[in-house]
C-alpha cells in the first residue's frame, strides 16, 4: 500500500531531524481521508508531541495506510482520547506551542467556527483560538458547499492557518510521497521549522 510505504520508508531512513527544542506540539488527527499527512507530520515535526485521533480517523487510519492506532501511538510523546475531555491538553494553562489538525474534517471545521467544543480536538481548537495560540488545520473535502467555505472563512478571520491538503506540482513530483511531503513541508513552513521536505520554487 503506497501511503504504508511512504511512512515505513522515512522510519527506516530516520529522515526526522529534530531541529527546535523544547517546543510543544498538539498533533490531532480528525475522519478525513488523507490520515498519511497526519503520519508524516508526527514523524517529522521534532519536540513534544501530544496525539489526539478522533474514532473516524483511526479507522480511516487502519484503511488508507494500513497502520494501526498503536503503531501511530508510539510516535508521539503523550497521547489521549478523543472523548477524554480531562485531560491536561483540554486546559488553556497547559502550556503549548502550536496545534495542528492534519487532516481536518469538515465535521471538525464547522464545530470549530462555531465554537463547538465537545470532542478533545475541538476543545483543544477552541482552547488554542481563546489563547490566540497557532492553529493549523489541513481540510482535506472537495468540492466544498457554501457552509464549508463559510466555515473556514471564519476560522481564517480568527487566525486559523487554512492550509489545504493541496500539493503543488512545481517540484517535480515522482512518487506519492513528494506530493504529500509538500503539504507536510508547508506545514512546517507555518513555523519556521527547518527541512528539506520539498525543493522550493527556484531553489
Ligand atoms: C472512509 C471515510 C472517509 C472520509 N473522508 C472525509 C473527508 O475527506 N473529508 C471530510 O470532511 N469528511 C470525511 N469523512 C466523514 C467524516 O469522517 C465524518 O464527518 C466524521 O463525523 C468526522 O468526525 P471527526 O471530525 O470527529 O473525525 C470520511 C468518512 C469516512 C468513513
Amino acid at each position: 500500500m503506497p501511503a504504508r510505504r511512504i511512512v515505513d520508508n522515512h522510519q527506516k531512513l530516520n529522515l526526522c531531524t529534530p531541529i527546535v527544542n523544547l517546543v510543544r506540539f498538539i498533533v490531532c488527527i480528525s475522519g478525513a481521508s488523507g490520515s498519511v499527512y497526519g503520519l508524516r507530520l508526527l514523524q517529522e515535526l521534532p519536540g513534544e508531541k501530544t496525539l489526539v485521533m478522533s474514532p473516524t480517523a483511526k479507522e480511516i487510519m487502519e484503511y488508507e495506510c494500513g497502520i494501526e492506532y498503536e503503531e501511530v501511538k508510539a510516535l508521539a510523546d503523550h497521547v489521549h482520547e478523543d472523548d477524554e475531555l480531562g485531560a491536561p491538553v483540554a486546559s488553556g494553562s497547559n502550556r503549548v506551542d502550536a496545534v495542528f489538525i492534519v487532516p481536518c474534517s469538515m465535521s471538525t471545521v464547522a464545530k470549530m467556527s462555531q465554537g463547538i467544543a465537545d470532542t478533545l480536538i475541538t476543545r483543544v481548537a477552541s482552547v488554542a483560538l481563546k489563547e490566540g495560540r497557532k492553529l493549523v488545520i489541513v481540510p482535506r473535502e472537495t468540492p466544498k458547499s457554501q457552509f464549508m467555505l463559510e466555515n473556514e472563512l471564519r476560522l481564517a478571520r480568527a487566525g486559523v492557518t487554512v492550509l489545504d491538503a493541496s500539493p503543488a506540482f512545481y517540484h517535480r513530483p515522482i512518487e506519492l510521497g513528494d506530493l504529500v511531503d509538500f503539504v507536510v513541508g508547508r506545514m512546517l513552513d507555518q513555523l519556521e521549522i527547518e527541512h528539506s521536505l520539498y525543493r522550493r520554487w527556484r531553489d
